[in-house]
C-alpha cells in the first residue's frame, strides 16, 4: 500500500512539473545548453519538506541523464550540470552543489557538499581572466553504498563502499572499501570487504 501511495505521488509530481521539464528539454534541444535546467534546479531546490522531495524526483526524472525516482534531493541542494547519473536509493542532504557524476545505488552524501566536475574547470596560463580561459569538465564517479560527510568537496572519484570523512577535500581518486578523510583526503583504514 506505502509502495502504491508512493507511486501515485511521484505520478502527480511527474505531472505537476511536466511545465518545467518540457520546457528545459525543449530549451536544451535548441540551445544545446543548460541554461533554463540550472535554472530550475535553483526554483526546486526552494521547495521545502515532503512536497519539495517529490517535486523533486517529478522534475529531475525526466531532465538528468539518468535519475531513480526513489531518491531523496533535500531543500537547496542543486545541479550545475544535467549530465548526471543518479541510481535507486541515494540520499543527499542539503545545500550540496552537485556537477557531473554517477552517483552509485544506496550512496549516501550529508549536507553542504560540493561535486565538482573534476578539478579544471578553467584554464589559467593564458591571457585574460580566468573566468574566460576554457577548461575540462569531467564526469566523476561515485560508487555504490559510499558515505560522504557533511562538506566534503570532490574533485575526483570515489570508489564503491568507502566513507569520506566530513570537511575532507578530494582530489585523487579515493579506492574501495576504505575510510579517508582531511585535505588532501587520505586513506586511514581500509574496510573488509562485504560478505558476497
Ligand atoms: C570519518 C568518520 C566516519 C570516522 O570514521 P572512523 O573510521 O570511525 O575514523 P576514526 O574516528 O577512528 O578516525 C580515524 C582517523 O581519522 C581522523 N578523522 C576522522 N574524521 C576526520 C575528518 N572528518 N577529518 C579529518 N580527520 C578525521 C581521526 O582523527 C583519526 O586520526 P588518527 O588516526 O591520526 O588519530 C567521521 O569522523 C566523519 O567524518 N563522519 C561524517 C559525519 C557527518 O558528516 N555526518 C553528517 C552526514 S550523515
Amino acid at each position: 500500500m506505502r509502495r502504491l501511495i508512493r507511486q501515485s505521488l511521484i505520478a502527480l509530481a511527474i505531472v505537476l512539473t511536466s511545465p518545467w521539464w518540457v520546457w528545459t528539454r525543449l530549451t536544451r534541444a535548441l540551445t544545446g545548453g543548460d541554461a533554463t535546467f540550472v535554472a530550475c534546479s535553483e526554483f526546486f531546490s526552494l521547495m521545502p519538506g515532503r512536497i519539495g522531495i517529490y517535486l523533486r524526483r517529478g522534475y529531475y526524472a525526466y531532465t538528468l541523464e539518468a535519475f531513480a525516482t526513489d531518491c531523496q534531493i533535500a531543500f537547496g541542494t542543486t545541479f550545475s550540470h544535467s549530465r548526471v547519473r543518479i541510481e535507486p536509493e541515494v540520499v543527499i542532504g542539503k545545500n550540496c552543489l552537485i556537477g557531473r557524476v554517477r552517483i552509485g545505488t544506496g550512496t549516501a552524501l550529508g549536507s553542504n557538499i560540493d561535486i565538482l566536475s573534476g578539478r579544471h574547470q578553467h584554464s589559467f596560463g593564458g591571457d585574460g581572466p580566468v573566468q574566460y580561459q576554457a577548461g575540462t569538465y569531467t564526469q566523476l564517479d561515485i560508487g555504490e553504498h559510499c558515505w560522504i560527510g557533511n562538506s566534503a568537496v570532490l574533485m575526483a572519484d570515489v570508489g564503491a563502499g568507502a566513507v569520506i570523512g566530513a570537511g575532507s577535500v578530494v582530489v585523487h581518486a579515493i579506492p574501495a572499501r576504505v575510510v579517508a578523510v582531511g585535505n588532501p583526503a587520505i586513506v586511514k583504514k581500509q574496510l573488509p570487504s562485504q560478505a558476497a
